[in-house]
Formats: structure tokens, sequence, C-alpha cells
């Protein structure tokens, strides 16, 4: 569904990612996991366009990633921005619409939409009409969901979308939203830099250090056939409550 090839991205001639090939399945979660700076957030803005890498090409469904493409490439990947990233000004049923109003569909159709989101992400009806700061942390996450699923996109792009949560709150939206994913069978990015989080989700973990992969694999390669010595350093200061057989 994804793929880059060769690709890095340079901030103050400093390379902040890459170079990195890779190639993103379509139906699956893959969870893009290291310590906080190593290029996360980096390669997710890059995979839809909102940075253009410096070297090599980034492909959405086999078509080239380019400012001349971005935009139609957008509309079809929803994008959940690390630290929620909702206006302020807008309500939550005015977060979510805003694209598929900008966009003109038809009122009737984003009202449906909209009520189907929400049943979807468990979200009360009578909160949709509130702003962000009435809104608890764990409601904020379901607008910002709401928000990227609205236009049905073929993928989900996910930047942290529960580190700023409280453990319990945390627990219960990861239960809700690997629930959803597996509903939806959308193709899911999500960026973590927690391993539990990511073995709990990822059909498939890529790990990065100082902008380049580590190591790809399932959650137990990652566990039980570590690549290099940091993987393992990475696993052991996890202690994550899953451990894959
Ligand atoms: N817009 C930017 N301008 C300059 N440097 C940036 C910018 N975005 C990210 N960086 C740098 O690129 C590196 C990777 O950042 P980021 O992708 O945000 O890491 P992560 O999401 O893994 O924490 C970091 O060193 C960061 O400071
Ligand atoms: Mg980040």
């Amino acid at each position: 569904m994804f793929a880059l090839n060769d690709v890095s991205k340079v901030f103050a001639r400093r390379a902040a990612l890459g170079p990195l090939s890779l190639n993103v399945p379509a139906g699956q979660t893959t969870v893009l996991i290291g310590p906080s700076g190593c290029g996360k957030s980096t390669l997710l803005r890059l995979l839809i366009g909102l940075f253009a890498p410096d070297t090599g090409a980034v492909y959405f469904d086999g078509e080239r990633v380019t400012p001349a493409t971005a935009r139609a490439i957008r509309l079809r990947v929803g994008y959940v921005i690390q630290d929620g990233g909702l206006f302020p000004h807008l309500t939550a049923r005015g977060n979510v619409t805003l694209m598929a109003r900008h966009l003109g569909r038809p009122r009737d159709t984003i009202e449906a939409r909209v009520n189907e989101l929400a049943e979807l992400t468990r979200f009360p009806l009578d909160g949709l009409d509130r702003y962000p700061h009435q809104l608890s942390g764990g409601q904020r996450q379901r607008v910002g969901l709401m928000r990227a699923l609205m236009l049905n996109p073929d993928a989900l792009l996910l930047d942290e979308p529960l580190g700023a949560l409280d453990p319990l709150v945390r627990a219960e939206l990861q239960a809700e939203l690997r629930d959803i994913f597996r509903a939806l069978a959308k193709t899911v990015v999500m960026v973590t830099h927690d391993l539990g989080e990511a073995t709990f989700f990822a059909d498939r973990v890529v790990l990065l250090r100082d902008g380049r992969i580590v190591q790809e694999g399932s959650p137990a390669d990652l566990w039980h056939r570590a690549a290099d010595p940091f993987v393992t350093r990475f696993v052991q200061a996890q202690r994550g409550p899953e451990v894959p057989a």
C-alpha cells in the first residue's frame, strides 16, 4: 500500500531519516517503534507528502507521492496527528466534518457518517457539540479517530494516538482500537514508543534508531530474535505486558 525506496529526509543538514526502504502491506497493521527523535513522525509525514523526501521516492497504491499527487492521496489516507491536533475553535462535530464540508459532501451523508463513527468509536452523541477543551483526553482521541475515518480512507496513519492518556483509559482505548482496526480491515500504520503496545497491535513491527531501520518483523521476532544488541536493550528496557510465544 505504501513503499519507500531509498528515502531520506534531512533537517538543518542532519539526516533525520534514512536512507531507508520499506514496504507497508495492505490490510495489515504495521507499527513503527523506536526512541524519541528516531524519525517515526517524519516517516509518517513522508507517507502522505506532508514532507518531501530529499532522496528517493515514496509510493502510495502504486502512485508516486509528489506535491502534485499529495492532495488526492491525503483524501484516501486518514491521519491521527501526534497530540491530537484538533482545532480548538471547532466543536467535535466541526472537527470531524471539516474536510467533508469543504469537499461539498451532502449534509445528510455527513450527518449519517458522523453518527456511524460515533457509534464505532463509542463517542457519546451529546459530546459532538462540545469543544475539545470540554472533552476528556480519551474523548479527544476518539474525535481525532473519527476525523481520520470520516472520508472512509483506504489507509489510516496514527502518530502515538494513546501517548497522552492515563493507563486505564489507555488500556480501554487500546482494546477498542484493535477491535476497530480488525473490523475495518484497513491498512494501518501506527507509531508508538511502547513495545507492549506495538506487540498488542502489530502484524509487523519496524524498529527505528537514529533514522534507520534496525529490525523489521513480527512482534515475536523482536522479542525472541533480536537483530542486534540495540534491539535486545530496547526490549529489555520495556518489559511489556504481552510476551508472545
Ligand atoms: N520540522 C522539523 N525541522 C527540523 N528538525 C525536525 C523537524 N521535524 C523533526 N525534526 C528532527 O528530526 C528528527 C526526527 O524527528 P521525529 O520524526 O519527530 O522523531 P520521533 O517522532 O521518532 O520522535 C529529530 O531529531 C527532530 O528533532
Ligand atoms: Mg513523533
